[in-house]
C-alpha cells in the first residue's frame, strides 16, 4: 500500500461506502492472487542478425534469426511495422480492413540493409533490425531502435511477452498526444503511463494518467512531423527525453522515447507529413470523427446533484428570463433511482418525457449520463437482462466479477463482446423514451472503487475480446471504446434517422468514431482552468476533436473572475459546458455577480454567432480529422517558439485565441504565427512571428483574425453573413462555409469563397466567380 493508497483507506474508512470499497480491493486482490498468470522465469531476446528478406506489395518481410520484420506502406503513405509475425489486424482501432497496400513501395536491399521508398517516406531496416524513419529528402523523423521480448520460459499458461522499444527522434522534436495529458499540450520529458484511470476526487497538472490514454505521439520537428502508434492495448509506460542541441561535444544528442508495454504485439504505424495530413492519414486509418448534431454545439449546462425536476426547470428558467442561450441540460446520476443505471427516481423525477418535451420546445436538449455498471440487483431489469444475456464479465472460474460503483455491489457488461454490445445498445431505448436526445458515458476507465490498488475491475478477470478471449490486462484500455461503440450502434439502430450525441469519459485510438469526451473531474482552480486546455488541445491532436471542460472546475467553488476566465475559454472551445460535482458551488452564469453575468453573456452571445463557423469546423473535422481546435504550430510546425506555446490556440484556418489562465491579468502576450492578424475587437493588424501584448481585461480575452480570411457567422438576425478579414493588399484570402443536416445524415453542403482586394476594396465571390449570396462584412484595418 502506497502513501496515497493509506490516504483513500483512511478517507473511506468508516462509511458504508468505504467498507464496500474496502471489501472490492480485498476481492481484487484475491482474485487476482489467484487467478493471474504468475511471472515465471523470462527469456530476454533481441532480433539477432538479418538472414534474408521478402518483398512483398507495400514492403515485405525482414527475417532476422530470433524474430521476423513486417513492413507495409499503404496507400496514403501510412507505413506499417509488425513484429514476430504481428499484422494490422485484429486492432481495437482500425476503422474497416484497413488501407490497401501501395503497391509501388518494395523492399530493397541498401548499404547496410534494406530499404522501402515510398512518396512520403523512405523506410530503412538495418541488419541489427534498427527501423528508421526518413523524409524523401533523407532527413530522419524516427529512428526505432531494436526492440527487446521477455519471452516467458515457464508453463504458466498466459503469461504475457513483455517488451521494449526505445526510438529516437531528433534534437529539436517535440512530442504531443498520448491521449488526454493534464501536463501537456507539450508533453515535458518524463513518465507517461498507458492506463486509463480515474484519479478519483478531481485531478491537477501533476495527475497522471488520467481517464484516456492513447500509445499515439504526434512528433513535431525541423525535419518534419510524424505521429506513431504503437498498436497494443496493454498496460504500458512511456518515457521521453528531451533531445539536446550542440550537447557535449558539439553533437546534437537525440530526443528519446522508451515504451515498455506489459504485453501485446509490437507492432507500430508511422504516418509523416504536415499537421494537417497526419490527422487525415490517422483518421482514415482510425475512423473519421463522428459528426455532433448541430445543437451540440451551442452552451451546454449540467450539475451532479441538480437533485429534482423543479431544480432543472428552475435553472432553464434562469437562462431564459435573463436572455442566456442554452442548448442543452445534462442529467446526473442523481436523477437514477439509487444511481442505478437505465432508472429514474420516479420521486424527484415524476414526469421526464413530459419535462423533456417542454425544454425542447424553448429549444434545450436532454442529455443522459449513463455508468456502465449495473447494479448486482435481481428484479433489475438490466441486471436481469444482461444475466440473462450473460453480458457481464465473468473470472476465471465463471463467477460474475463484483465491483463497487454509485449504486454499491455492481456487475460489468462485456463491451468486447459483440453479443453484449448488441443487448446494451438497446437498452437505450429506454433513455430515449424518457426524452433524453444524447447520451454522456461516465466512470467507464472502468472504475471500481477500491480502498487501496487499482481502483477497476480484477486483472484477471475474462473478456471475449471479440471471441480472441483474454483478460482485463488487454481488455481494459479499450473497456469505454467498446462501450462507446454498443451506445453509438444502439442508438444508430433505435432512430436511423439521427445522429447519435455521445461523449465519453474514457476511451483510446479510435474513439472519434463513436463522439467526443470531455475532461473529466478537473479541480477548480487556475492549474485545473489550463490542464483543461492542455487535455482539448492533446485530445484533438490523437484524433478526438470534440471536447471541453467542466467550465468553472469539477469540485469547491470558483471565485468569480476563475469563472469567468473559464467560461470565456470554454466559449471557444468544442463542447461547452457548464458542470460541477454534488455539493460543489454553483455554476449558473448569474451566481458570480453583475459584471461576471454581463461578461458570460457576452462570451455566450459570441459562441452564438460564431455557431455557423463551428458548424464549419465540425464538418471539416469529419472530413479530414483536423481538429477545430489546434496548437499554434499547427500551420507553422517549423517554427520552434510555437512549439513550446500552450497558452493560445487556433480555432479552424481563421481564429487565434489566447484565454486568460492566470489570475489578476488585464492584458497578455500573444505569440502569433506567421502572417498577418487582426485584434477582433479594435480592428488593429500585428505582423505574425513575433509577440505582442493586448488587452485582456476582464471583458475578453483576446482572439485574433487571419487576414484574408473568411468564415461564416450568425448576423444579428440570425441568418448566417460572411466575415472577411482584409487580405494583405493585392493579397487574396478563402474560406469555406459547411452547413448541413443538423441533425440528419443529410450531406452538408460545401461552398467555398475568395476575398480579393479590386480598387481599393475588399470584394467577397463565389470560388469560380459570382455574387456570394450571403451579406458580407468586411473587417480589418485596410492599410
Ligand atoms: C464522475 C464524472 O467525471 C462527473 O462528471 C460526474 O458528475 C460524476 N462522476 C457523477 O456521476
Amino acid at each position: 500500500m502506497d502513501a496515497r493508497d493509506l490516504l483513500r483507506s483512511v478517507r473511506m474508512a468508516g462509511s458504508a461506502s468505504g467498507r464496500l470499497a474496502a471489501r472490492s480491493a480485498w476481492r481484487r486482490q484475491r482474485i487476482d492472487t489467484r487467478d493471474l498468470p504468475r511471472h515465471g522465469p523470462e527469456r530476454a531476446r533481441v532480433p539477432g542478425a538479418a538472414l534474408d528478406a521478402d518483398p512483398a506489395p507495400g514492403g515485405g518481410t525482414v527475417r532476422f534469426s530470433r524474430s521476423t520484420l513486417r513492413i507495409r506502406v499503404a496507400v496514403g503513405g501510412a507505413v506499417f511495422c509488425g513484429w514476430d509475425g504481428a499484422g494490422p489486424e485484429p486492432s481495437y482501432a482500425l476503422a474497416g480492413d484497413g488501407p490497401a497496400a501501395d503497391a509501388r513501395a518494395v523492399l530493397e536491399p541498401d548499404k547496410d540493409g534494406w530499404r522501402v521508398v515510398s512518396e512520403r517516406v523512405t523506410v530503412l531496416v538495418s541488419r541489427q533490425g534498427a527501423v528508421e524513419i526518413r523524409t524523401p529528402g533523407g532527413l530522419l523523423l524516427r529512428r526505432e531502435l531494436p526492440p527487446r521480448w521477455w519471452d516467458p520460459t515457464g508453463q504458466a499458461d498466459g503469461c504475457a511477452t513483455r517488451w521494449v522499444q526505445r526510438s529516437e527522434t531528433p534534437a529539436d522534436a517535440r512530442v504531443y498526444g498520448l491521449g488526454g495529458r493534464a501536463a501537456g499540450p507539450r508533453l515535458p520529458a518524463g513518465g507517461y503511463r498507458l492506463w486509463n484511470t480515474d484519479p478519483g476526487g478531481s485531478f491537477v497538472p501533476g495527475d497522471d494518467p488520467l481517464y484516456i490514454t492513447m500509445p499515439v505521439q504526434l512528433v513535431v520537428a525541423d525535419a518534419g512531423c510524424h505521429l506513431v502508434f504503437h498498436d497494443s492495448t496493454w498496460d504500458g509506460q512511456v518515457t521521453l527525453r528531451d533531445g539536446q542541441e550542440g550537447a557535449g561535444s558539439g553533437h546534437d544528442r537525440p530526443g528519446g522515447c522508451e515504451l515498455r508495454m506489459a504485453g501485446g504485439p509490437l507492432r507500430y504505424w508511422v504516418i509523416a507529413g504536415t499537421p494537417a495530413r497526419i490527422l487525415s492519414g490517422w483518421t482514415a486509418l482510425t475512423g473519421r470523427p463522428a459528426l455532433p448534431p448541430r445543437w451540440a454545439l451551442g452552451h451546454q449546462h449540467s450539475r451532479w446533484g441538480f437533485g429534482s425536476e423543479a431544480e432543472v426547470r428552475r435553472v432553464a428558467a434562469g437562462y431564459r428570463e435573463r436572455g442566456l442561450p442554452l442548448s442543452v441540460l445534462h442529467l446526473d446520476i442523481d436523477h437514477l433511482d439509487g444511481n442505478r443505471v437505465f432508472t429514474v427516481d420516479r420521486r424527484n423525477f415524476p414526469d421526464l418525457p413530459g419535462m423533456a418535451r417542454e425544454l425542447a420546445e424553448q429549444g434545450v436538449r436532454l442529455v443522459s449520463i449513463v455508468d456502465p455498471a449495473v447494479k448486482a440487483e435481481p428484479g433489475l431489469a438490466a441486471y436481469d437482462g444482461g444475466t440473462a444475456a450473460d453480458a457481464f464479465v465473468r473470472d476465471a472460474h465463471g463467477g460474475q466479477v463484483r465491483g463497487v460503483v454509485w449504486p454499491g455491489e455492481t456487475v460489468f457488461p462485456d463491451f468486447t463482446d459483440p453479443r453484449a454490445r448488441a443487448w446494451w445498445g438497446g437498452l437505450y431505448a429506454e433513455r430515449l423514451a424518457q426524452g433524453f436526445a444524447g447520451v454522456w458515458h461516465d466512470m467507464n476507465e472502468p472504475v471500481s472503487f477500491a480502498a487501496f490498488g487499482d481502483a477497476t475491475l480484477p486483472r484477471s478477470a475474462r473478456h471475449a475480446l471479440e471471441g480472441r478471449g483474454g483478460d482485463h490486462r488487454e481488455a481494459h484500455n479499450v473497456y469505454a471504446l467498446t462501450m462507446a461503440r454498443a451506445g453509438y450502434e444502439g442508438l444508430l439502430r433505435l432512430q436511423p434517422e439521427q445522429r447519435p450525441f455521445l461523449f465519453s469519459r474514457s476511451g483510446w485510438a479510435g474513439m472519434q468514431r463513436y463522439g467526443g469526451s470531455w475532461s473529466g473531474d478537473v479541480a477548480t482552480g487556475w492549474e485545473g482552468l489550463r490542464a483543461s486546455l492542455a487535455l482539448v488541445l492533446g485530445l484533438g491532436l490523437c484524433g478526438v476533436p470534440y471536447s471541453g471542460p467542466d467550465v468553472g472546475g469539477f469540485t469547491g467553488t470558483p471565485s468569480p473572475e476563475l469563472y469567468l476566465r473559464w467560461f470565456q475559454l470554454g466559449a471557444y472551445l468544442p463542447f461547452f459546458r457548464t458542470h460541477s460535482a454534488i455539493g460543489a458551488g454553483r455554476r449558473e452564469p448569474w451566481e458570480f455577480g453583475e459584471e461576471v453575468l454581463a461578461h458570460a453573456r457576452a462570451a455566450l452571445a459570441e459562441r452564438v454567432r460564431l455557431l455557423p463557423y463551428l458548424e464549419t469546423l465540425s464538418h471539416i473535422a469529419r472530413g479530414t480529422g483536423a481538429p477545430y481546435v489546434r496548437p499554434l504550430w499547427w500551420s507553422s510546425p517549423g517554427d520552434r517558439a510555437l512549439r513550446e506555446c500552450g497558452d493560445a490556440f487556433l480555432l479552424g484556418d481563421a481564429l487565434l485565441v489566447a484565454p486568460v489562465l492566470e489570475p489578476g491579468v488585464v492584458s497578455r502576450t500573444v505569440r502569433l504565427p506567421r502572417g498577418r492578424w487582426y485584434d477582433t475587437v479594435t480592428g488593429a493588424a500585428y505582423g505574425g512571428r513575433g509577440q505582442v501584448v493586448l488587452d485582456a481585461s476582464p471583458g475578453r480575452i483576446p482572439v485574433l483574425a487571419k487576414a484574408g480570411s473568411v468564415l461564416p457567422v450568425a448576423g444579428a438576425d440570425g441568418a448566417v453573413e460572411l466575415e472577411a478579414w482584409a487580405p494583405r493588399q493585392g493579397r487574396t484570402g478563402s474560406g469555406v462555409v459547411f452547413s448541413g443536416d443538423p441533425e440528419g445524415w443529410g450531406a452538408p453542403r460545401m461552398e467555398r469563397f475568395v476575398s480579393r482586394w479590386v480598387d481599393g476594396e475588399v470584394v467577397v465571390e463565389r470560388d469560380g466567380g459570382g455574387a456570394p449570396g450571403y451579406r458580407v462584412r468586411v473587417r480589418g484595418d485596410a492599410s
